[in-house]
């Protein structure tokens, strides 16, 4: 067995916050969630570290490992220089609870302000519906999203200029809304709210959400700019908007 150092951010709401330094023992095949549980074991058994599944599939274990929002779990340690110090810190664009573990309830706040998923009437006497299967493929890779919110971290918008507090609802969400705008069931209307009320205008494309993304969901590409298209299509284009004046 190896050593390697691991510079872990200890601190939360109630003390001052620093990093401290934890050598551990690590071995072929580990991840960082790994060597954190070790420290934990071993040496630090108040540290907080949030995580559920171990496999990327809970969103839990988000951290900046580095620097880079990635999931603990699924960041190998063969993928990182040893030789110096790993950091470990929690997200940033999050409030501090202790340690590694921060306060990610306001995504849960967001997302029921989103209009919700409104089908239209079964086409078949069966009482089910007809899709075309290329419409389903569409919004499929929307629904792998694991609740992560590396790209709400990673989002300057939110991260740098707090635009969450102007109702900038972030990736994650404009690629939920995607999902059910995209959806070929859904007759819901949301374009009005991404405009006014989501933020879409907010993102300026800057894609850091998508290199983020452990599910490798193509969010900005196929989520934002989309729905950017449509809100300009509806609103901006100016034969739309004469069409729409003299429909009253
Ligand atoms: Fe995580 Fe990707 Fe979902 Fe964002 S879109 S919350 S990065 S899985
Ligand atoms: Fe933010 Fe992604 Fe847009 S990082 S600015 S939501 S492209
Ligand atoms: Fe579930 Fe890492 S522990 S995603």
């Amino acid at each position: 067995m190896a050593k390697a150092t691991f510079r872990l951010w200890r601190g939360g709401t109630h003390q001052p916050g620093a990093f401290v330094d934890y050598a551990t023992e690590v071995s072929e095949g580990m991840v960082v969630l790994d060597a954190v549980h070790r420290i934990q074991a071993e040496q630090a058994p108040d540290l907080a570290c949030r995580w559920n599944c171990k496999a990327g599939k809970c969103g839990s274990c988000s951290a900046e490992i580095n620097g880079r929002p990635k999931l603990m779990c699924m960041t190998r340690l063969n993928t990182l220089d040893l030789a110096e110090p790993v950091t470990v810190e929690p997200m940033r664009a999050f409030p501090l609870l202790k340690d590694l573990v921060t306060d990610v309830s306001i995504n849960f706040r967001i997302k029921p302000g989103i209009r919700k998923f409104a089908p239209r009437t079964p086409d078949a006497a069966d009482g089910t519906w007809r899709m075309a299967q290329r419409d389903v493929d569409r919004v499929q890779e929307f629904r792998k999203c694991i609740e992560c919110y590396l790209c709400q971290d990673v989002c300057h918008v939110i991260r740098d200029h707090a635009k969450h507090e102007d109702g900038f609802i972030g990736p994650r969400f404009l690629v939920y809304a995607a999902a059910l705008e995209m959806h070929p069931l859904d007759t819901g209307d949301r374009l009005g709210d991404l405009k006014d009320r989501h933020g879409l205008g907010y993102c300026n494309i800057t894609k850091c959400c998508t290199t983020v993304c452990p599910e490798h969901i193509h969010i900005t590409d196929n989520a934002i700019i989309p729905l950017k298209e449509r809100v300009v299509d509806r609103y901006y284009d100016p034969v739309t908007r004469l069409l729409r004046m003299f429909r009253g």
